[in-house]
């Protein structure tokens, strides 16, 4: 999954909230198993946003299909 939101509704818990709809619905309508986001390491906010949802940091990788992007996996599992 992947989320952005207008900088100017950042830091009022409504990225979280939208997460949470998200993992909902994979789970539940879609009955996905697993759930990944992809996430730049400095990018601190999108880290919190997926730690807050139960979320893991499961591996760093240099890049993705030879970006050379340094880059986060998390992940969760039903
Ligand atoms: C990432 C993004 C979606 C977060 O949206 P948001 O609605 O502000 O997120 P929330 O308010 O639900 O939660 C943000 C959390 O990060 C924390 N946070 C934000 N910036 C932080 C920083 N620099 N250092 C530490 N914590 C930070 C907030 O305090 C909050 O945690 P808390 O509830 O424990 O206080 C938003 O910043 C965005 O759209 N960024 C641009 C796109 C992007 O980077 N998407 C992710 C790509 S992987």
């Amino acid at each position: 999954m992947a989320y952005l939101l207008d900088k100017a509704y950042w830091g009022q818990g409504l990225a979280t909230e939208a997460v949470q709809g998200i993992l909902q619905y994979g789970f539940e309508q879609l009955k996905l198993s697993r759930m990944i986001c992809l996430m730049d390491p400095e990018n601190i906010a999108s880290q919190r946003v997926a730690e807050k949802m139960g979320m893991s940091l499961e591996r760093k990788v240099d890049g993705i299909d030879g970006d050379n992007f340094p880059t986060l996996i998390y992940a969760i599992n039903k």
